[in-house]
């Protein structure tokens, strides 16, 4: 009988050795090489064309432009890049439970196209379920509960789906390779498989994959370099905002974002994500600001809330939600030391209303803004919003897009917006007052006197 041969692969970046590492060579991790069997001579990948090809010079006419093809609803084509590709593989990563198996579900239903939905989590049972839930009907929909690639593949050819939806590929398995389903040469023979048909059928494929808690897709990376598009589908279980962003788009830009709410009926689009974000709390509560961000090319206002109060034990918490909490440490520390307001004895909560997560440094003079009146027990008046940076030694910074934020921010009836002396925006027309400031101590006084 021939040796069975085996390899060791790094499961955070799947770097490849004969022989056992503690240390990954590729990614610096430890305890991440993990054996796998290798298929002895692996045969060429299903349906592939070999045939030569020319060269084709760059801006002749001889390569067309392709039609896009146009998904239900605006928040996904705006995400893909104003539609899909023919031929064009999408991974739609998240946490379990976010939600991607009801909005590809949506996608099959809605888009009145002959969608094949393969799963190999539920039963055909368990989806029809679903999608009675959702309350689309699609004639053309069909589901398929299959692991086995080579299996998926016969029924495409056979079926010529104009979308296939494989939902997910971590439980997908090829005879090609013995090893388990979910581990890292299955997922990427499996992969290379489906990609191979999608480029050959020119079928528009998307793969749902699961990350782990360290925000990598199937554990490895491996997957994130062979497919066209990958789009990351986020936002906190207990809440209803889900937000997909394109993580890598090979057409179109990865500043585009989706938001969506999960209704007991699946997804509904967000139009206008700064009205529901802010907005929901009276007059008089102090400890609460609107931050003018801007996620990847889409303004978003969205309010911030601190509480500050007596640490009741000897050490201080401080925690954020939807916040980094280094950042908020850091941010305490300037007003500590930069403006003399003492906190060190403070516990300090910082929230981000409805459960999002935002990485725009903007938020800082809000959260600033927060934290102070909450300190103080004095409410920042509802009409006055924040986009800046604060630096360490408590200047404040101007951000990027600021004449966006601030047509955002006018649009939805703020009069004041606080942001840094050292801004280069244009302020042309807009019926909303813009406050220049240097220092973080300028805000307090600014604000309450
Ligand atoms: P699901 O799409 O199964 O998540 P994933 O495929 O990412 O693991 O969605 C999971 C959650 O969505 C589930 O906890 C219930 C909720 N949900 C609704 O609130 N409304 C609905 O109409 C559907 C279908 C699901
Ligand atoms: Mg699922």
């Amino acid at each position: 009988m021939a040796k069975v041969k085996t390899a060791f692969f790094c499961s955070s970046c799947g770097y490849e050795s004969p022989k056992w590492l503690g240390k990954c060579p590729g990614c610096g991790s430890w305890n991440t090489m993990v054996e796998e069997l290798l298929q002895p001579k692996s045969p060429p990948l299903a349906g592939v064309a070999k045939a030569a090809r020319k060269p084709v010079q760059l801006g002749r006419d001889t390569v067309q432009d392709v039609p896009r093809i146009q998904l239900p609803g605006v928040e996904l084509n705006r995400v893909l890049g104003g539609g899909l590709m023919p031929g064009a593989v999408t991974l739609i990563g998240g946490e379990p439970g976010i939600g991607k198996s009801t909005l590809m579900l949506q996608v099959a239903l809605d888009s009145q196209r002959k969608v094949l939905y393969v799963s190999g989590e539920e039963s055909e049972m368990q989806i029809q379920q679903r999608a009675k839930r959702i309350g689309i009907h699609n004639e053309q929909c069909y589901i398929l509960a299959e692991t086995l690639t080579q299996n998926i593949l016969e029924v495409c050819e056979e079926m010529q789906p104009e979308v296939v939806i494989i939902d997910s590929v971590q439980t997908l398995h090829s005879r090609l390779i013995e090893s388990s389903a979910g581990s890292v040469s299955q997922i990427r023979q499996c992969t290379a498989e489906l990609i191979a048909i999608a480029k050959e059928l020119d079928l528009p494929l998307f793969l749902v994959g699961h990350i782990t808690k360290d925000g990598n897709i199937a554990g490895p990376k491996v997957l994130e370099h062979m497919v066209d598009t990958v789009l990351q589908f986020e936002g906190d279980r207990h809440f209803v905002y889900r937000m997909l962003r394109s993580v890598k788009n090979r057409f179109g830009s990865t500043h585009e974002l989706g938001i969506f709410e999960m209704t007991p009926g699946g997804l509904r689009e967000v139009h206008n994500p700064s009205e529901i974000l802010i907005g929901q709390h009276d007059d008089g509560l102090s400890g609460t600001t609107v931050a003018a961000t801007v996620e990847g090319a889409r303004p978003l206002l969205i309010e911030v809330q601190a509480l500050v109060s007596t640490a009741a034990f000897g050490t201080p918490q401080r925690s954020a939600t939807g916040f980094d909490t280094r950042r908020l440490n850091m941010l305490l520390a300037v007003l500590e030391k930069r403006c003399g307001f003492k906190l060190a004895m403070k516990d300090v909560f910082v929230n981000i209303a409805g459960g999002l997560r935002v990485e725009d440094p903007a938020l800082d003079l809000a959260i600033v803004a927060a934290v102070l009146s909450s300190n103080s027990n004095i409410e920042v008046p509802r009409k006055i919003c924040f986009a800046a940076e604060v630096g360490l030694t408590g200047e404040v910074r101007t951000v990027s897009r600021l004449d966006q934020r601030i047509a955002e921010a006018g649009k939805l009836g703020f009069e004041q917006i606080i942001v840094s002396r050292h801004h280069k925006a244009t302020l042309a027309k807009t019926n909303i007052q813009v406050v220049e400031v240097g220092r973080v101590d300028e805000v307090f006084r600014l604000l309450f006197g």
